[in-house]
């Protein structure tokens, strides 16, 4: 059995640090310094901060980046000022795969050419002096976005440029992103990353972390985001994280992101109280549609719309939005701030009225969470030394699986589908270990399927574009 263990005293890792810092590209940072200076920033930059003060309803975060530094400032403030409450820090893709070479070079070419190369702001190669003077005067939050396998150097300049939430984790960043980049090497990169989030934390004010619980926005049955999102709790937690939040993406069906939520907030604590992480805060995060969005504007502004309304109705602690340009590419800048109001008014003048229920929620909410449990015990009755391993084997032996993930470690075996009323079945379990009571009843639910398309390509591409 490899549970996941609190220890009294954690190991130093003062050894490797050194080393990550050593390259050049970390531009002599000095955790010393970083530390100084991120009791420096004012105390609103802290996500568990913002999230005390917000009072009722979810906290808005859009995302963002833009290669050239005097077009992330101006983002920064017209989001500022449009009603987010996390300010975006949206890595380039280049900087994501440690190309930080060709991100650079593309850096310059954007400068040189006033044309942006990058699909998103170059953290590392801008380094965290400069970045450090985006956030001057600022009261809110930043979020480093990413999608990063190995972000150790780019987890340390975003907190030495006193940014106190990182996204990401071990699998939700490699799974869905990567075909070949070893999960065993994720694994351990990001035990690094949630060390040093640990290490600059102080009791008063934790760095944040946020697992990504979409995935691949592709037909992820709820039961596989909540277990990956509560091992990334775990993961994260067993390094001394302090403050996590757990997130999932809108599914396509109201009654399901009900369930979800409510097992999602309920099992995440009760796994955390009862394996010693009693004192790590946890919070809900529920991205807006993560799929094929409609070209139309009008179309995508009421996507955007309805779901700020499930975010409010599932009492999300903060909303990821989308934005009218998501068809297109990447967001103008004002279409980006366009949807932070729009989510504001709606969340304004739909407040949350309480948690939201009925006969079919409560049905879909025990179903989720019998297959939750059924599918962690099976990872934490794996033998082994260290919970990690398991977690790896897991994916290995096809417990945990997640229906079109590119990795090459992903089985592949599990197979889902839409019931009826829009909700992700799981048609085929593969080696997922849920009981057979509960493959049965999601069998017994797609019976509501209304199946007069015959070509089975049709139905699975209706089944994503769901909202399309
Ligand atoms: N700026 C704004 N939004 C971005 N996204 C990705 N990169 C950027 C960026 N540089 C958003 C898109 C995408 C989602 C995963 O993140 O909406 O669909």
């Amino acid at each position: 059995m490899a549970l996941p263990s609190a220890q009294a005293a954690l190991p130093s890792i003062d050894k490797y640090r050194s080393q990550v810092l050593s390259h050049p590209l970390a531009r002599g940072i000095s955790p010393d310094e970083v530390r100084d200076h991120l009791a420096s920033v004012p105390r609103e930059r802290y996500p568990s901060v913002a999230y005390a003060g917000h009072g009722p309803g979810p906290c808005i975060q859009p995302r963002g980046g833009f290669p050239l530094f005097e077009d992330q400032y101006q983002l920064t403030r017209q989001l500022d000022g449009a009603g987010a409450d996390f300010i975006p820090l949206t890595i380039d893709s280049y900087t994501r795969q440690n190309q930080y070479e060709t991100a650079t070079k593309l850096l310059h070419r954007s400068e040189e050419e006033e044309k942006n190369y990058l699909n998103g702001y170059p953290l590392i190669s801008h380094g965290y002096e400069l970045t450090r003077q985006l956030y001057c005067g600022l009261k809110k939050p930043v979020s480093l976005r990413h999608g990063t396998p190995d972000a150790r150097l780019l987890a340390e300049v975003a907190m030495a440029s006193g940014i106190a939430e990182i996204e990401g984790g071990a699998i939700c960043y490699c799974l869905p992103y990567s075909e070949g980049f070893p999960l065993d090497r994720s694994l351990l990169y990001w035990q690094y990353v949630d060390r040093v989030c640990a290490v600059n934390s102080t009791e008063d004010l934790p760095i944040h972390r946020e697992s990504f619980g979409p995935l691949t926005a592709t037909l992820v049955p709820p039961a596989l985001v909540i277990a990956v999102e509560i091992i990334e709790a775990l993961l994260a937690a067993e390094q001394g994280v302090q403050s996590f939040a757990v997130s999932f993406g809108q599914t396509g069906s109201i009654i399901q992101d009900v369930a979800t939520a409510a097992v999602l907030r309920k099992l995440a604590r009760w796994y955390l109280d009862d394996l010693g992480f009693g004192a790590v805060q946890t919070y809900l995060v529920y991205h807006q549609w993560m799929g094929q969005f409609p070209m139309e504007r009008e179309r995508a502004s009421a996507l955007i719309s309805g779901s700020a309304i499930v975010s409010s109705m599932i009492e999300a602690d903060k909303v990821v939005v989308k934005t009218v340009d998501e068809a297109l590419g990447l967001p103008r800048a004002e279409m980006n701030a366009e949807a932070c109001d729009t989510v504001q008014y709606v969340l304004r003048t739909f407040r949350a009225a309480g948690t939201v229920t009925s006969p079919m929620i409560e049905r879909e909410a025990t179903l989720i969470e019998s297959e939750t449990k059924s599918i962690l015990n099976a990872v934490f009755d794996m033998s082994g030394t260290a919970f990690w391993e398991s977690v790896c084997r897991a994916f290995r032996l096809g417990y945990l699986d997640i229906p079109f993930a590119p990795h090459a470690d992903n089985s592949n075996k599990l197979l889902s589908v839409r019931d009826g009323n829009g909700s992700i079945r799981i048609a085929v379990a593969g080696n997922v270990p849920i009981s057979a009571q509960d493959a049965y009843l999601e069998r017994e639910l797609l019976k509501s399927r209304d199946d007069r398309t015959d070509k089975t390509y049709r139905q699975i591409l209706t089944d994503i574009r769901v909202m399309v």
